[in-house]
């Protein structure tokens, strides 16, 4: 951590306190500590206590003159090689999650790029409120690190999760997600995945695309890259944040994505998470010119196959082929006939079935069956995040054997 630079928000919770204890192991470790700490936050921490720990002023106001002529607010977002939230309170979370910027800390929050660790610290019934999951989700999804919380007593009396994880797993976390989170079963391991959809052009302005949000394969990219992998992430245009720690790829179409797996090799392992379009529009015209509207004449298209990304790579001569390639089968109905005929077909070492008829494209769940040599395997109703951490941990073990 030496001469790293950490911007420490301190919210409004009693696990405010602990806070004191993470400046100190940041100090002891090197790095440099500027803290913003807010109104409610200020009710549990005395600014002296924190700046004398710091060595630095303490960042309070938004509007304060002396602070912004010390170091604005975009600065402030800025300078650091980290940001941690400890405590994360409920309401610093939503302000988060909506894109707030009403105080100094949801300002900074907002207008940085830099990497966050957040340490929620609640009531264990405001941790579980579908309001504050939801945030979560979409904190997550934004490519916020989480850490805890822990569960045990709390200082309300009640038991559950919502204490603040300990200052040194804190400070852990963030020597982790500073360091690359280099270390882990997938450590020295490459990995690709392909995400989200692709767009087909029809004409400059116009294209044929899907609903898949690409939720799916950010989870497991960023599983991956939490257990250590060097990921290649390659995702078709999508609405959500790339995760942290991965080499993001932006593609358009099912070429594009197929050009860019192919640079992307060797890896360990391929994933194709990507729902590719199967066809795009064979243009007759001029690519570059919009196609007019002609009254009562419909434009006719010509399509032509897309390379089928997923078996080709599947195909490649073993020198050259991942030797873990793992697709992905969306379905509608009859979801485990069409995707055992589509292990068969494609030629990967393992399928994961979906099915898509209800929220899945887009929503936080998802239910799936693992095809493999040793058989099927059906896994529980569980989040995107979840099915993503226990295909990480079975690629792990399947890349771990000799
Ligand atoms: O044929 P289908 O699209 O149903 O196959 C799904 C699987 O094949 C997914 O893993 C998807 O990423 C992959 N695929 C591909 N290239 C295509 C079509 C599908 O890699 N052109």
């Amino acid at each position: 951590m030496n001469g790293k630079s950490i911007l420490l928000i301190i919210g409004g919770g009693i696990a405010a306190y602990k806070s004191l204890e993470l400046i100190r192991l940041f100090k002891k470790s090197g790095a440099n500590v500027r803290a913003v700490l807010t109104k409610a936050g200020a009710e549990f921490v005395t600014p002296l206590s924190v700046s004398a720990l710091t060595a630095e002023p303490v960042y309070q106001d938004l509007f304060d003159l002396d602070d912004e002529a010390q170091m604005g607010h975009i600065q402030l977002s800025r300078i650091a090689d980290l940001i941690v939230i400890a405590p994360a309170t409920a309401d610093l979370m939503a302000k988060m999650a909506h894109g707030l910027a009403n105080d100094l800390a949801s300002t900074v929050l907002l207008a940085t790029d830099t990497k966050v660790l957040m340490a929620p610290a609640m009531n264990v019934r405001m941790w579980e409120h579908p309001a504050t999951q939801r945030n979560l989700a979409q904190l997550e999804a934004d490519g916020i690190t989480r850490i805890g919380p822990d569960e045990g007593d709390m200082a309300c009396g009640e038991f559950g999760f919502g204490r603040m994880a300990e200052p040194e797993a804190i400070f852990n976390a963030a020597r982790d997600l500073l360091a690359g989170e280099t270390t882990g079963p997938l450590s020295g391991k490459h990995i690709l995945i392909t995400s989200g959809p692709t767009h087909e052009a029809i004409d400059p302005v116009r294209y044929i695309a899907n609903r898949s949000s690409g939720r799916q394969g950010a989870a497991i990219a960023k599983a991956l890259a939490s257990l250590g992998a060097k990921v290649s992430y390659i995702t078709g245009p999508v609405n959500i944040a790339a995760p942290h720690s991965v080499t993001t790829i932006k593609v358009q179409s099912a070429q594009d994505m197929f050009r860019a797996v192919n640079e992307a090799l060797p890896a360990d392992a391929a994933i194709f998470a990507a729902a590719v379009a199967d066809w795009r529009v064979d243009c007759q015209g001029d690519e570059n010119r919009k196609i007019k509207k002609q009254k009562g004449r419909m434009p006719v298209f010509n399509f032509c196959e897309n390379p089928d990304i997923l078996a080709s790579i599947s195909a490649l001569p073993t020198n050259k082929r991942p030797p873990l390639v793992i697709g992905f089968a969306a379905e509608t109905d009859h979801v485990l006939p069409n995707a055992r005929a589509k292990y068969k077909r494609k030629g990967c070492d393992w399928l994961l079935a979906n099915d898509v008829s209800g929220d899945v494209m887009g929503g936080d769940n998802n239910q799936v069956t693992l095809l493999s040599p040793d058989g099927e395997e059906s896994w529980p109703l569980m989040s995107k995040d979840d099915v993503a951490k226990r295909l990480a941990t079975k690629i792990a073990k399947a890349l771990s054997k000799p």
